[in-house]
């Protein structure tokens, strides 16, 4: 076993006093820790890296890092796949039932049903045009000044696109409490 050796500090100095001498004044070679040396020298040679990399190579700065962020970010944002100019028609017996039950939920029959203050629905008459585009146009903007609430808040587009259809496939002919007569042109 090894027996530990004890040093007192007359020992230590006459071990790491360095040979030289200067009016009495002495040195000792008492070096940091090796591990402060490494991250001491690593931190030097980690900055030559860096200097090239960034001011000779002119690698990304953190502006150009951020901007390539917020441009893929952006790109994988869930894209509004269609707007009132190449909405299509959905015949679909899903699509059809949740446009229905949008119909009622979101209070569509209170006015264009129940009452006359809005347009009848299921007649060939219509005010803005009966194509997908248009009929999805006043549901989601609405027309304020007549007193048709937008609907773009408390719709998705998916969902106005489902009552877009519910509207001209299935209320079309459908009987209903609306009396009101024809409003607007006549479209076939
Ligand atoms: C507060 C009453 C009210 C509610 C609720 C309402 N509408 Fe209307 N809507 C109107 C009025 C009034 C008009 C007529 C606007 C005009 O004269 O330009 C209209 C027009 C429309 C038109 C155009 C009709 C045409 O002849 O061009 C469509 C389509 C329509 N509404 C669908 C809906 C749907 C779908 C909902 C439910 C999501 C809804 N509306 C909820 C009052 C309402």
């Amino acid at each position: 076993m090894a027996t530990e050796e004890k040093y007192d500090q007359e020992t230590i100095n006459s071990k790491l006093m360095i040979d030289h001498d200067y009016d009495g004044i002495k040195e000792l070679d008492n070096p940091p820790p090796p591990w402060l040396m490494l991250i001491f020298y690593g931190t030097i040679i980690w900055s030559v890296f860096y200097l090239f990399y960034y001011h000779v190579f002119d690698g990304p700065t953190q502006e150009d890092e951020y901007n390539t962020e917020m441009a893929e970010a952006k790109a994988n944002m869930p894209k509004n796949v269609f707007d009132e100019n190449n909405i299509v028609l959905l015949s679909d017996a899903a699509s059809l039932a949740e446009g229905e039950k949008l119909f009622a939920s979101k209070a569509c029959d209170a006015c264009h049903g129940a009452t006359n203050i809005g347009p009848n629905l299921t007649d060939e008459y219509w005010i803005h045009g009966n194509k997908v585009g248009e009929v999805f146009k006043v549901i989601k903007y609405g027309v304020a000044e007549k007193g048709m609430t937008p609907f773009k808040g408390q719709m998705t587009d998916k969902q106005i696109q489902q009552v877009t259809s519910y509207i001209l496939v299935k209320m079309k002919g459908a009987a209903t409490a609306n009396t009101k007569g024809p409003q607007g042109d006549k479209y076939e």
